[in-house]
């Protein structure tokens, strides 16, 4: 009997811009749509079957959607892991699993599983005083990238000691159990999408080249910029963190190249991921269908390229803050190759991730062209 069933439910732990879009696609097959978001309008309120709302740490929460769940999968990793756990004891699937989310979520203990899987990964250690930062600038040179352990994203979580002085406020910034990275000074960032099916079948996906401005994605290309041999060598650290992890569903994970040709992994994360937005449009397969295809057990999709890409994301302007609008979408539409996300936030705030332009054409110069001529038109702002 085929896995593929009308009521087949699916719970998703997260509402955002990542959840809209992975319920976007689980829709066209059919598949019915439970969240979890504390937020009554998240991006995905208004598309979802039912929306619980609640808090993602929420243990009884989370425990009351599976009941209600054929799968359980989420759009974050910063969520309560040890409700998770509990799921899974109840015969209830979560992918990706909670023993690599663990992991995974914590990102000292993700640097520790690469490393003693001879997977590159900066130099880096635990920091809890002053003499601590003070060895590990010895050891490794200033500046340092230091990190919290546990929920950072989009930089925030990072903090940057440039010089000695900084080896006491790094721990004022930051909170929680603390570590720092040698500073990489990369020659570009790549990102490799990855995703494993139910049947331990692995597909990557073309490489993808980031550009990151104040430790927030700004643009993707595809294919990246490049020699084959350092494509080839990235998509197999991706499929072979697939395999260090047992990850079913998709996966996405960072990673520097250096002047020398070396590939080092940044990070990883256990989901769609944004510098993965590219493949709605320009792959056979996105990454939002093949992570529902393995969530719930049915073969993946073709990942190949059918044209280059470039991905701009919209955030919300300098200082911009209160009810969102969006102005210029029609002229930015005007131009071919352009398509447009918007993820129906309702309140714009600076540096809010508020949508997405994706441009495709038959090299990725004319689709970087179109993207900034698209997203010099489009600006999300306050409403006065
Ligand atoms: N060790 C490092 N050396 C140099 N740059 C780094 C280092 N770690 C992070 N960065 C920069 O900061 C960005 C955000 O850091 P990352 O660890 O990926 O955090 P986040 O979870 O916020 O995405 C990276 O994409 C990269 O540009
Ligand atoms: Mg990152």
């Amino acid at each position: 009997m085929s896995k593929l069933h009308l009521d087949k439910k699916i719970g998703i732990i997260g509402g955002g811009q990542l959840g809209k879009m992975m319920i976007l696609e689980a829709k066209r097959m059919g598949f019915y749509i439970i969240i979890l978001d504390p937020d009554p309008l998240c991006s995905a309120h208004s598309i979802a079957d039912e929306h619980i709302i609640a808090d993602f740490k929420d243990r009884i929460a989370i425990i009351n959607l599976a009941k209600r769940c054929d799968v359980l999968t989420y759009e974050l990793e910063h969520i309560n892991v040890n409700a998770l756990f509990e799921v899974e004891n109840m015969g209830i699937a979560v992918y990706p699993t909670p023993k690599s989310l663990e992991i995974i979520q914590n990102k000292y203990k993700q640097n520790k599983e690469l490393e003693k899987n001879n997977v590159s990964v900066p130099k880096f250690m635990s920091i809890s005083s002053k003499e601590d930062v003070i060895k590990a600038a010895d050891t490794f040179g200033l500046p340092l990238m230091a990190k919290s352990s546990l929920g950072g994203y989009d930089g925030r979580g990072n903090f940057l000691i440039a010089t000695i002085e900084q080896s006491e406020e790094v721990f004022k910034i930051l909170s929680g159990e603390v570590f720092v990275e040698e500073y990489i000074d990369f020659t570009i960032e790549i990102s490799v999408l990855a995703c494993r099916g139910s049947n331990g079948k692995v597909k990557v996906y073309p490489v993808a080249q980031n550009t990151h401005k104040n430790e927030i994605l700004q643009e993707t290309l595809v294919p990246a910029n490049i020699s084959d041999d350092i494509k080839d060598k990235a998509r197999e650290i991706a499929a072979k963190t697939m395999e260090i992890f047992e990850g079913i569903g998709m996966f996405c994970i960072e990673m520097f190249v250096k002047k020398d040709g070396n590939v080092l992994v940044n990070e990883i994360a256990p989901r769609p991921h944004n510098s993965g937005h590219f493949s709605i449009e320009a792959c056979i397969t996105s990454q939002f269908a093949n992570h529902i295809r393995a969530i719930s057990g049915l073969p993946l999709g073709d990942v190949s390229l059918i044209k280059a890409a470039c991905m701009h994301n919209i955030l919300g302007e300098h200082g911009e803050n209160g009810k969102a609008i969006i102005k210029n979408a029609e002229k930015a539409l005007e131009i071919s190759g352009v398509s447009l996300h918007i993820y129906g936030k309702k309140e714009v705030r600076e540096k809010r991730k508020m949508g997405h332009i994706t441009a495709i054409a038959d090299t990725v110069e004319n689709a970087q062209k179109a993207a900034k001529k698209a997203h010099k038109l489009i600006k999300i702002v306050a409403e006065n």
